[in-house]
């Protein structure tokens, strides 16, 4: 009998194709709108894969349903949307997407480093508002980030990338992993205690996995222990912080800025607390948005799909 595989978001027909060529195929037709749980549970019944999206909630009531299912190739690095636990129950192979992004999403930190501390957004707005009045010495000075120290929270593949991407900044790297990271010695980054990097950072980067241990690690108390002048950047996942904390640490200045590339509960709407705010930078959830890494992505998730099903292992396998 031939093979299902459900795909749960529109992909192009250079990859469709070679599902296709062996396999029958479901695609959800839209590049933007979710596939709604109930076809989603409805189509994964008798599929033998699913190429799933982090919008996907792939969960011990999916894996019930799915009776057939081998393997849930995830279009993310990141995997928080699974139920890893339910899946190993149930013999499914789980697999993401790293490396291929890895460029691309410390790109986008940088990115969002360089415009919050340069306040590019505000200017960019008051521009186009018409606001501009002219030319003064102080008008929309911002921070500089070279010769600062930055602080990286979760020093893996895409920490050691953006920190890499500072090599001519002059600055001070530290960091904080469970224990040393690999990409250290050649970074000259330091190990140093979560409240020591918060103490110490200018700018503290999160971009660890989102695990039981990071979940909302970024609370009162952890904004309280950074200096006024920090900004804090996010490319993790929203569930790294209380947003609560977040806006207040803002608002009333215990730090200086947010940039923020995910939240908890996405999308946001323009009714969100954070829309609005001074010094806060947001972007929807673009970190390896770049057309290049997507079909990279897309194709990896595609090969770890045809290896599985035709018996061999797959590339990249969550562990
Ligand atoms: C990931 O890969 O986990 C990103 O958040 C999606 O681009």
């Amino acid at each position: 009998m031939t093979k299902k595989v459900v795909v749960t978001r529109q992909i192009k027909d250079e990859h469709l194709n070679q599902l296709k060529e062996k396999f029958e195929v479901f695609m959800w037709d839209s590049a933007g709108e979710p596939l709604p749980r109930e076809q989603f549970l409805e189509e994964i019944k008798d599929a033998d894969a699913a190429l799933t999206m982090l919008s996907e909630t792939v969960d011990a009531e999916m894996f019930e349903t799915a009776k057939n299912l081998k393997v849930v190739a995830n279009l993310a690095v990141g995997y928080d949307n699974i139920d890893l636990e339910t899946a190993k129950e149930n013999d499914v192979t789980i697999t993401n997407t790293p490396e291929v992004l890895t460029e691309t999403t410390a790109e986008l930190a940088f990115t969002l480093m360089l415009t919050s501390a340069r306040r590019v957004i505000k200017a960019n707005r008051e521009l186009e508002a018409g606001d501009w009045t002219g030319w003064s010495p102080y008008h929309m000075a911002g921070t500089d980030v070279f010769g600062k120290t930055i602080g990286v929270f979760g020093m893996g593949s895409i920490g050691a990338a953006f920190a890499r991407r500072l090599k001519g900044f002059d600055c001070k790297i530290i960091y904080h992993n469970r224990s040393e990271s690999k990409y250290a010695a050649d970074l000259n980054a330091e190990l140093v205690s979560f409240d020591e990097l918060l103490e110490q950072s200018d700018f503290v980067l999160c971009a660890a996995p989102l695990t039981d241990e990071t979940k909302y690690k970024f609370d009162k108390s952890a904004f309280g222990k950074m200096k006024s002048e920090a900004h804090f950047i996010n490319i993790g996942r929203g569930a790294h912080v209380v947003e609560a904390d977040l806006k207040e640490a803002v608002e009333t200045g215990e730090i200086a800025a947010a940039a923020l590339d995910v939240f908890d509960g996405e999308p946001i709407s323009k009714d969100h607390p954070f829309i609005g705010m001074d010094n806060m930078t947001l972007l929807p959830h673009i970190g390896s948005a770049s057309v290049a890494t997507r079909d990279n992505m897309v194709q990896l998730c595609v090969d770890n799909i045809m290896n599985v099903l035709e018996g061999k292992a797959p590339l990249t396998q969550v562990k």
